[in-house]
């Protein structure tokens, strides 16, 4: 077993951490106070190949392994986590089905356009009534003089009101299930196609989080992603994928809460002593480092694995790393306003903003619920 990282990996750690350091985290406030899309951010990380990580150059991807894309989420949501996901739900979300499931023609005509950042993408699964049960899924594609029209609305997607692709999941075959769900690669330009309401937020508030709304969309033929009916399996691969991007999200926002705290506790005088002088301020500071490492070592190693493409535990490892990273994340979060007490509650200081950051990690690409349920069904069977 190796832990160090690879020449190319700590080249994007340090490329990630000094764009964060110098460009992300500064904006970070004006861009959660005023919920402005960052466009000047998106198209930098275009530019240094962080909207299409881990797809080969042919597609104009960086060609890097998974672990250096986790990395990379990381690295960039420690700066600013709103910036954090639309990397990942775009990268894990978008391309990665169409990477995966896509035939030749699919992966050159969107991907290439994805990867550097020209398009931006998202992924429509969630529904008003289908969360958690993704298979619950209400929206329709019937086949029409040769067209898929979709009917139906999404809800809650990421990089809804700024992408110009959307992966999205539609019932093809109403009464069997999971097996009547089929995906697709619809254009944001397509009659029929429109945003509908954007969310107004808890924390990552410059993220887009909107409704899709489909009225007779007509989709041509050929933007069937795999194939018929293969759609449920589909999504539940894309977001073994995805679960990695956010527990990389919150393990950047659980370092930022940490890296503040350590900060100000040496700093801040009290009983005419500095706080990190405390033995209360200490065991916060060890049992934040511990769980951070903790999180860190569960995320990278489902990455890893994605990467040699052993997906034998896949889903388990990545449901692992996203439900302590993110329940870590809300800890330290919680904790790092502890330290900083009523400096930590007011919107001076960053902390009160990474607690709100964090609390979304808990919930979308599968609740908390949703990975121990993943995560028991896989030890229960492999008994
Ligand atoms: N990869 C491939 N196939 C898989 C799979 C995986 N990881 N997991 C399950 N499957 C297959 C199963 O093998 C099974 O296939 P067969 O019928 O051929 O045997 C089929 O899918 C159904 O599996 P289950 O019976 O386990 O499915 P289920 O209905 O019990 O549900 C679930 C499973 C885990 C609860 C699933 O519905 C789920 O993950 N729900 C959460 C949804 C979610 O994460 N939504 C997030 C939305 S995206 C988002 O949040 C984006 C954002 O904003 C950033």
């Amino acid at each position: 077993m190796d832990f160090n990282l690879t020449e190319e990996q700590q080249m994007v750690r340090d490329m990630c951490r000094k764009f964060a350091d110098n460009e992300l985290a500064p904006a970070a406030e004006h861009y959660d106070r005023t919920h402005e899309f960052p466009w000047d951010h998106v198209k930098k990380l275009g530019e240094m190949g962080m909207l299409g990580v881990v797809y080969p150059e042919e597609y104009n991807g960086s060609g890097m392994d998974y672990l250096s894309y986790a990395i990379a989420v990381e690295e960039l949501s420690r700066g600013c986590a709103t910036s954090g996901v639309i990397v990942s739900a775009h990268n894990s979300l978008c391309l990665s089905p169409i990477y995966y499931f896509g035939n030749e023609e699919q992966k050159k005509k969107y991907l290439s356009k994805l990867c550097t950042g020209e398009w931006l993408g998202c992924f429509g699964i969630t529904e008003p009534d289908a969360g958690s049960d993704a298979a619950g899924t209400k929206t329709t594609a019937e086949f029409k003089n040769g067209k898929w029209v979709l009917n139906g609305t999404k809800n809650f997607i990421t990089n809804g009101g700024v992408a110009n692709v959307a992966v999205v999941i539609a019932v093809t075959e109403k009464g069997i299930g999971h097996k009547g769900l089929s995906m697709f690669i619809v254009e944001s330009d397509t009659p029929g196609y429109s945003v509908g309401k954007t969310e107004d937020k808890l924390g990552i508030c410059a993220s887009s989080t909107t409704e899709l709304i489909f009225d007779n969309c007509e989709v041509p033929e050929e933007n069937l992603l795999g194939k018929k009916g293969d759609g449920f399996k589909i999504a539940m691969h894309t977001l073994d994928g995805g679960r990695v991007g956010i527990a990389a999200q919150a393990l950047g926002i659980a370092q930022a809460a940490m890296d503040a705290s350590v900060t100000y506790a040496k700093e801040r005088k009290q009983f005419n002593q500095s706080l990190s002088n405390m033995q209360a301020i200490q065991w916060m500071i060890a049992d934040m480092a511990t769980e951070i490492e903790a999180a860190r070592m569960l995320t990278y190693r489902a990455a890893f694995y994605i990467g040699r493409g052993e997906r034998r535990h896949h889903s388990k490892d990545a449901a692992m790393a996203k439900l302590y990273a993110s329940e870590a994340s809300h800890r330290a979060t919680h904790t790092a306003i502890q330290i900083f007490g009523g400096y930590g509650y007011i919107k001076e200081y960053p902390v009160e903003r990474y607690y709100r950051d964090s609390r979304i990690t808990e919930i979308y690409e599968g609740t908390s619920e949703i990975q121990r349920l993943v995560i028991a069904s896989n030890v229960i069977n492999s008994y």
